[in-house]
């Protein structure tokens, strides 16, 4: 294994795209995009949901063949036949879903795809190697634990070490902050650094400009698949980039004022849910959320939230505890009746449990309704209320790119968003319960979805917000609780809620010194 500083060739630009172009069926995600990379340097891609940075970066680590352009490498013109081919050369990407083997430890997978790897892996040497290098890179790493073992901020510097041990020259990290707590994504700039001082060149993918400005030397930003500019990070303004990065000057709502939270519409107590895989995922919690409030819910995914959702909403019967929407117990009761009950949900996966692919956008919206006018009077359905009511809906909740007769799955992540809460938000419920409402959407949808939930609090509603995303719990939340391990570790008004503080509640450090 050989982890010195590459050394380039004349050239100090590692990478030169020109030109690029790149379409899915038609639709360009990347228009005529042109991107240097200098040795040492941590160069920011910056682009709202959809801009087509992945592309970009895909294309660069091999995965891709780009439809037109050039690239090279080191000066030299280049095309990669894979990501393997890439690798070989040098190029290194981190995808947003990780690619590696679950039964193996976290050596073996390091190892794995080397070149002198063998088909006999002598363990000791890997694991001791394996160490070092995580050692070296402040990525601290058991070399022994198998991946299924690992957390998923754990799995990703797994993923890094692996390039690094390749001795990758040009690392792609597609939106690696997106799974890390704060202190987490704090030390993957550490390292980010490091590699970049050793004359490595990183290309970090985010759409958090904060975090650009933290990090990158420079930035280069995409919108609608096409590169709008790119500048040096220290001399660009947080409002430029968002400019750049939008097409428009944007405000993200946020929770203004403080009123005085009206009765209890959603009791929780002692509620224990079983997980998937026989192992209990919530673990005795309790809370309420009264009319009129927002109560945010914070941890790093899987740590229980999606099983808490479910038992909340009736999809998983609870195995001890009990769930109350205003006075009716819910515990054991059918997904419909907690409907009746007046609760709306909002689930992470949008198509499947949340809405109905196959059927059409009025279909849909009328889903939960049409047992009731206007759509049906007695047992009669009335097919004029559903192209009316929808047509309303469409309009009253922005809905895009709906085509009559078609299904709804054609419809973009927003827009498919804005659809399922405009059929959540029509039943009138006392209880929303939004879980990961914005994750994946682009700004404008964001906007729509936040303006949303402060709507149904002003109409007294008591929303559950269920979120990965610190600064959208900081930001609409009256109190917060943090959930970790299938427990409240914590819980705080907003006015006492900083991301540090929520940060190191969500990896595990409890304040009232208890473990
Ligand atoms: N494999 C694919 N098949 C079809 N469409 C794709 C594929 N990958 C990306 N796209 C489309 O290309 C555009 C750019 O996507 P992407 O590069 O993933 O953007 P970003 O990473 O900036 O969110 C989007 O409209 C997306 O739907
Ligand atoms: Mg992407």
């Amino acid at each position: 294994m050989t982890t010195d500083a590459p050394t380039s060739g004349q050239s100090d630009l590692a990478v030169e795209l020109r030109n690029i172009d790149k379409a899915f069926y038609g639709v360009k995600a990347n228009d005529d995009v042109s991107f240097r990379l200098a040795r040492g340097e941590v160069h920011a891609l910056l682009g709202e949901n959809g801009a087509g940075k992945s592309t970009l970066c895909s294309i660069l680590a091999g995965l891709y063949r780009p439809d037109a352009g050039e690239m090279f490498l080191h000066g030299v013109p280049t095309a990669f036949k894979s990501p393997k081919d890439a690798l070989a050369s040098g190029v290194g990407m981190i995808y947003q879903h990780f690619r590696l083997v679950a039964n193996l430890t976290v050596a073996e997978n390091i190892a794995l795809g080397h070149p002198d790897t063998g088909i006999r892996l002598d363990q000791k040497k890997l694991q001791t190697e394996a160490a070092e290098l995580g050692d070296r890179y402040g990525l601290p790493i058991d070399p022994a634990a198998r991946i299924w073992q690992l957390s998923v901020g754990e799995q990703q510097r797994v993923e890094i070490l692996k390039l690094l041990y390749r001795n990758a020259d040009v690392l792609i990290l597609d939106e690696p902050t997106a799974v890390l707590t704060p202190q987490e994504s704090k030390q993957l700039f550490t390292t980010m650094r490091q590699m970049a001082d050793e004359g490595r060149s990183v290309i970090f993918v985010s759409h958090k400009l904060q975090e650009v400005k933290e990090v990158s030397d420079n930035v280069t930003v995409l919108r609608h698949g096409r590169n709008v500019g790119g500048v040096a990070t220290a001399d660009a303004q947080t409002e430029d980039l968002a400019r750049m990065m939008v097409g428009r000057e944007l405000v993200l709502p946020t929770r203004t004022d403080t009123t005085e939270a009206g009765s209890v519409v959603l009791a929780v107590s002692g509620l224990r849910v079983q997980g998937d895989r026989g192992l209990e995922a919530v673990s005795g919690v309790s809370f309420e959320v009264r009319a009129g409030e927002i109560v945010g819910i914070a941890g790093v995914s899987g740590n229980g939230q999606r099983e808490l959702a479910l038992g909340l909403n009736g999809l998983k019967t609870p195995t001890a505890g009990r769930v109350f929407i205003g006075n009716f117990d819910v515990t054991e009761a059918s997904v419909l009746s907690h409907m009746y009950a007046g609760m709306s949900y909002v689930p992470q996966n949008r198509l499947g449990v949340g809405l109905a692919p196959g059927l059409t956008t009025e279909e849909n919206l009328a889903l939960k309704a049409f047992r009731k006018p206007p759509y049906s009077r007695g047992s009669r359905l009335l097919p004029s209320a559903f192209r009316s009511e929808g047509a309303r809906q469409i309009e009253e909740y922005d809905i895009r790119g709906v085509r009559p007769g078609l299904p709804i799955r054609l419809l973009s992540g927003g827009n498919l968003q804005k659809a399922l809460i405009a059929r959540e938000v029509e039943m009138e419920p006392k209880v929303l319960v939004l879980h990961s409402p914005t994750r994946g959407l682009d700004v404008g949808a964001t906007q729509a979805v936040r303006n949303q939930a402060l709507a149904e609090r002003a109409r007294g509603v008591g929303v559950l917000l269920i979120s990965e995303d610190l600064d959208e719990l900081l930001a609409l939340s009256d109190r917060l609780l943090v959930l970790y391990e299938g427990q409240v570790v914590g819980q705080m008004n907003a006015e006492d809620a900083t991301a540090e503080r929520l940060g190191l509640l969500m990896a595990g450090e409890r304040e009232d010194g208890r473990r």
